[in-house]
């Protein structure tokens, strides 16, 4: 056998929409092109984002029945506070309603203008956070990251060489604090090695600045610790999380990945006066510490959600799922990132349809053209969503690497899913010459890929 079997049975389903491909043409052509547009009940197999599209075990429909909506002082909250400080260790426990409002919080309290927060890279509301407080946003993540065939184990690593410069460049004072993505979402759901984490905690001690962790997928990369340093082969997976962690001073979580759940998040740091002026902030534009923006069951749904996810068997099964697309697809030379990351297979749109020219979005023309042939949602990750105008000379700028992101939901699908999924691939692959590109109609003025309008350019 490739890769284990599901470590769960079924006991609540859901129905799978089903269309005929002159439905999936017309729902194409309604939605213009974009992919954000068509209704879920359109879509076959959903793979836009891991991001609170999680199944809950009985277990955690369980909590939601003892949910506590007391306005202060729920019970869940003190259930919540023991589990996050029990594996992440942090002294303060602030609860948000999703991971950008950590980030917000994070931010608007501790940046003044022109401050640089570095990171491996940032993710796009982490980035947009930073620079809404009139920061600015640095990415150091090694060279390997941005190849999209490098064969590096902990390819999310920080490029410890480009944070010293920003550091010098910028100055300590003007740093206040450092950012880790684990997994590294935006360069592929890459993990971060142990060494590279306590190497960054060293070279930021000399500087005095804080490191806080972008935590999302935490447990995600705490697996790939195990499974790729020895030194770490016999350790279970709490005790890798509480080492990661005792190398930060506080970390943002959207437990809408690695929580398991479909709403939530929270905010940590050891920091006392930090964590007051986050707690007032809160008050402001979230809620009461003790529920913040989140109901008493959803709070006791993330707090079972962080320790199932902390299970062996559901994590070699989860990120087994994903490698096994990956492999299914690299056997049929289907072009990939590569090594498949945790939480998602990037398809090579570049490589995939050569003939398609960047102003034709290639990654979009790939990703309608999976909706078309089998209901399948995946999102571009290239031109529509980066390309750009330069200010001065008006001419296209198109981002380095064209994109299609599969993000593969926990505990949603099956292997015959994943097999289906393959299989549709394979068959775009196979008549990949008759792919025409797109024509842009409409686009908003910022964030464009959510609702610009595309035609198609076979007639
Ligand atoms: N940080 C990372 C690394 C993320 O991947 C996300 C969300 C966030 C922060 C923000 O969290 O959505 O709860 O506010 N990523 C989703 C995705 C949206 O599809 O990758 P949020």
């Amino acid at each position: 056998m490739k890769f284990p079997m599901e470590p769960y049975r079924i006991k609540v389903v859901e129905s799978i929409p089903r269309t005929s491909r002159r439905e999936r043409r017309q729902i194409l052509e309604e939605a213009g092109y974009n992919l954000f547009s068509i209704p879920a009940g359109k879509v076959t197999i959903d793979l836009l984002t891991d991001s609170g599209t999680s199944a809950m075990s009985d277990n955690q429909w369980a909590g939601i029945m003892i949910g506590d909506e007391s306005y202060a002082g729920s019970k869940n909250y003190f259930h919540f506070e023991k589990t996050v400080r029990e594996i992440f260790g942090y002294k303060y426990v602030v609860p948000t309603h999703q991971g950008r409002v950590a980030e917000n919080l994070l931010f608007s309290t501790t940046l003044k203008k022109g401050d640089v927060v570095p990171n491996n890279i940032h993710f796009d509301t982490t980035r947009a956070n930073v620079e809404h407080n009139n920061g600015k946003a640095v990415d150091c993540v090694i060279d390997d990251a941005l190849q999209p065939r490098a064969e590096h184990p902990f390819k999310g690593n920080m490029d410890l060489k480009k944070l010293e410069k920003v550091i010098r460049e910028a100055g300590a004072e003007n740093i206040p604090l450092c950012l880790m993505t684990i997994t590294n979402n935006s360069g592929g759901g890459q993990p971060v090695s142990m060494d590279n984490i306590k190497a960054t905690r060293k070279l930021l001690d000399q500087f005095n600045i804080p490191l806080y962790f972008d935590a999302c997928r935490f447990a995600e990369n705490c697996w790939f610790i195990k499974k790729r340093d020895p030194a770490y082969a016999g350790k279970d997976i709490l005790s890798i999380a509480r080492e990661i962690f005792s190398y930060g001073d506080g970390c943002t979580m959207s437990a809408k990945k690695d929580g398991l759940v479909n709403m939530g998040g929270f905010l940590c740091t050891n920091d006392h006066e930090l964590a007051e002026r986050i707690t007032n902030m809160l008050i402001l534009i979230e809620g009461f510490p003790t529920y913040g923006g989140l109901a008493g069951r959803d709070l006791e749904a993330m707090s079972l959600g962080l320790r199932e996810v902390l299970d062996e068997a559901y994590l070699d099964f989860r990120i087994g799922q994903v490698q096994y697309l990956g492999e299914s697809l690299i056997d049929v030379g289907v072009p990939i990132l590569t090594p498949p990351g945790g939480h998602a297979i990037y398809l090579d749109a570049k490589e995939f349809l050569p003939n398609i020219p960047p102003d034709e979005y290639p990654a979009q023309a790939l990703a309608c053209a999976l909706y078309e042939e089998g209901g399948i949602r995946g999102v571009e990750i290239g031109g529509l969503m980066f390309g750009h105008k330069d200010p001065v000379t008006g001419e296209d700028v198109w981002p380095e690497l064209e994109m299609v992101r599969l993000a593969v939901p926990r505990r949603v699908y099956t292997t015959s899913h994943i097999h289906y999924v393959a299989e549709i691939i394979r068959d775009v692959y196979e008549r990949r010459e008759s792919i025409h590109g797109l024509e842009l109609v409409y686009e908003a003025p910022v964030l464009r890929h959510f609702t610009a309008r595309l035609r198609a350019l076979n007639g």
